[in-house]
């Protein structure tokens, strides 16, 4: 009886894919807010403000007049002009409106994606380290994600060479691109992205670009996938940019063939995006002053770090070109950096996501923080570890 039972409530292979690490530091940080400690939060990969206001101010006109049902699968189409009216102004060229998807959030966008390019069983190449969802949702929808080490030398994206090597070793149907990355916060440049999409695509490579982090680039200007083929999936979101996390909108820029297959799995997988969100993200174009504000704050904290890491110790980083992430080697520090970033939480009280979340393989050397808070706590962050480490800066 007993056996019967587990048999029918056991959970699907497919569903065993591993949690976040960082769940676990968010969980230790809270417990010690819970006994009145501060912590300073560099762990979460999210923007500590709020949406522009004029995206909250759709959404309460919204709220207190329409009616809110669903939308078309693909979207609000003034939404979708909005966003391909993006391109021209962010990029200087033109997107078919009909091209664009909205999605929940770049999370939904890569599940349509995924399901509308690839059959179970097909590879696809990812860079690591790399943003862990790619992998688990590939796995949880029976592909095969293929990580490709990347290396100072070819500034932590996949080099061409790699890729055709691992798909002369075994053909690969797909790649996902990020620049800027999670959680290095690196950059492509234009050339090396055109490079890579030109090699994928003659060997039938389809490329999925994720641009989330488009906006948010202080070294070199983010070039999107979207110009240099119009065969790549572009995926991005509101999440990040305009601080709309918990909004869940995001959009896709497909080619024309894959549109309706999307529309079909939208339909069929949710319906439409809530109504609330597209209306709050089509206003949220109108604030983009209030967000190049928010940017300058994490350039502003982008400054601090780079300056006053180096003086307690903490001097290897990767080019730190986008997003808000700063990915620091702490292996002469620690062979362990879950064991590391316990112990800083825990005596420092400034909690960061060890690497193992992003690189199976090395992540133990590594640290990703979060510089998306504001500058007196990155200040005091970098006071609070110096001390932690013995290094204190003045
Ligand atoms: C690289 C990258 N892609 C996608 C996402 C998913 O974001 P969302 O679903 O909120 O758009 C994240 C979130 O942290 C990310 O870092």
């Amino acid at each position: 009886m007993l056996e019967k039972a587990k048999r029918l409530i056991s959970p699907s292979l497919r569903s065993n894919v591993p949690p976040f690490i960082v769940m676990d530091v968010m969980a230790a940080a809270a417990r010690i807010e819970a006994a009145g400690g501060r912590v300073i939060h560099m762990e979460v990969g999210q923007p500590a403000a709020s949406a522009p206001s004029t995206a909250l101010a759709a959404a309460r006109t919204a709220l207190s007049g329409s009616y809110l049902g669903y939308t078309e699968a693909l979207g609000i189409p003034s939404l979708r002009r909005r966003i391909a009216g993006h391109y021209a102004e962010q990029y200087g060229f033109s997107v078919d409106p009909a091209r664009i998807v909205v999605t929940t959030g770049s999370s939904g966008g890569f599940i349509l994606a995924f399901l509308a390019m690839f059959e179970a069983g097909d590879r696809i190449a990812l860079a690591n380290p790399g943003y862990p969802p790619y992998r688990h949702i590939l796995s949880a929808l029976g592909c095969e994600p293929v990580l490709i080490q990347t290396s100072a030398e070819t500034r932590w994206a996949i080099p061409s060479e790699a890729l055709l090597a691992e798909h002369r070793r075994k053909p690969l149907k797909g790649l996902v691109i990020a620049s800027p990355a999670n959680p290095t916060g690196t950059m492509m440049e234009a050339a090396a992205l055109r490079a890579l999409i030109e090699v994928a695509e003659a060997e039938s490579i389809r490329v999925i670009s994720d641009e989330i982090y488009h906006g948010l680039d202080y070294a070199l200007p983010a070039e999107t996938a979207a110009r240099l083929s119009p065969n790549t999936v572009v995926v991005n979101s509101f999440s990040k940019y305009f601080c709309m996390t918990g909004w869940r909108v995001g959009w896709l820029v497909a080619p024309e063939v894959l549109v309706r297959p999307i529309e079909r799995l939208q339909q069929n997988l949710a319906i439409s995006v809530p109504t609330l969100s597209q209306i709050a993200a089509e206003a949220a174009f109108d604030g983009r002053d209030e967000m190049e504000a928010v940017k300058h704050g994490y350039e502003e904290n982008r400054r601090i770090l780079l300056e006053a890491l180096p003086k307690i110790g903490l001097d290897r980083f990767l080019p730190v070109d986008g997003a808000f992430y700063l990915y620091a080697d702490v292996s002469r520090f620690t062979d362990d950096s879950i064991d590391f970033a316990k112990r800083m939480l825990e005596q420092a009280g400034v909690a960061a996501t060890p690497g193992l979340d992003f690189d199976p393989l090395h992540g133990k050397e590594f640290l990703r923080f979060s510089y998306a808070g504001s500058a007196a706590d990155m200040r005091e962050a970098v006071a609070r570890v110096g001390k932690w480490l013995g290094r204190e800066t003045a």
